[in-house]
């Protein structure tokens, strides 16, 4: 599936995996609107972008995603600025089970709401094109981690709720395929978040045992992610999709029990 001139938006595009994702997208010669909290960051991925793929292929709007109204005016933005929209990655996180709250705002909530404005501006519900939507889960939705109760709550969230918005656009109509993605340890600056006490809480005392559970079972580049992501969105047999990415096994599916009654 060609990507040449469809328009994509990145939550959490100004570094780590979101950052590849971004990089990947372009070099399929996508348009694409970066979204994050971080402005110094931001825009030094967008004069990069511009560096190599020439001004006029990116923008990037500071957002926090989980300010309903900012993501909100942000998708409108990428729709008045490249005219349409095919692709949006739900891939902003954080890890914090100090501040769990906010955790489950950015991760999961965040991931709903822009699920349902990715959906207003792709589905055929909304008399538009379709599109692909990608939501970015973790391994912690099929392991109930000590270090990470809240965040592992997220990311089950997540998967369950692609899961089932994928049924929901097939059984609709929406033209619009949703699939979710479960990365093992990831070398970003999320991971090495592990080892402070403002984000881990109580937890933090567990992480030695964490960076052990990384040693035994490895990290991945984001380049990875961004190869598995970049296949959910351009196999188009692909929809509600689970892949999950680990170094022993590196990009494959997950397979479920049928439903019976
Ligand atoms: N790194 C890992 O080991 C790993 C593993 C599995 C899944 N993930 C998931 O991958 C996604 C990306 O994580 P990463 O490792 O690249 O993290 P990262 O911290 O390197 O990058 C996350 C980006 O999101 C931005 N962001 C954070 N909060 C935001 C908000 N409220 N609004 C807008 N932008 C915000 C940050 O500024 C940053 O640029 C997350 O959903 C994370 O849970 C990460």
């Amino acid at each position: 599936m060609s990507l040449t001139g469809m328009v994509a938006l990145v939550t959490g595009g100004a570094q780590g995996i979101g950052r590849a994702v971004v990089h990947a997208l372009m070099q399929k010669a996508a348009k694409v609107a970066v979204l994050d909290l971080n402005p110094s960051c931001g825009e030094a991925c967008k004069a990069e972008l511009d560096a190599e793929f020439g001004e006029g292929n990116c923008i990037f709007i500071p957002c926090d995603v989980s300010n309903g109204d900012a993501l909100k005016d942000a998708f409108q933005k990428t729709v008045d600025t490249f005219g349409r929209l095919d692709i949006v990655v739900n891939n902003a996180g954080i890890n914090n089970e100090k501040d769990w709250e906010k955790t489950i705002e950015v991760n999961l909530a965040s991931v709903i709401r822009g699920t349902y404005l990715a959906l207003e501006h792709m589905s055929r519900e909304h008399g538009k094109d379709g599109g692909i939507i990608i939501n970015v889960s973790s391994m912690a939705a099929f392991f109930h981690s000590p270090h990470q109760p809240v965040y592992t709550a997220t990311k089950y969230g997540v998967t369950g709720f692609t899961r089932a918005m994928a049924d929901a656009s097939s059984e609709s109509n929406y033209g619009v395929r949703i699939n979710v993605v479960c990365p093992a340890f990831v070398n970003t600056p999320l991971l090495r978040s592990v080892e402070h006490e403002d984000n881990m809480g109580k937890f933090v005392k567990f992480k030695d045992d964490f960076k052990s559970r990384m040693a035994k079972f490895g990290i991945l580049e984001p380049s990875l992610i961004a190869k598995g992501i970049m296949q959910l969105i351009t196999d188009t047999n692909l929809h509600g999709a689970v892949m999950k990415i680990t170094s022993s096994k590196g990009i494959h599916f997950h397979t479920y029990e049928p439903l019976s009654a």
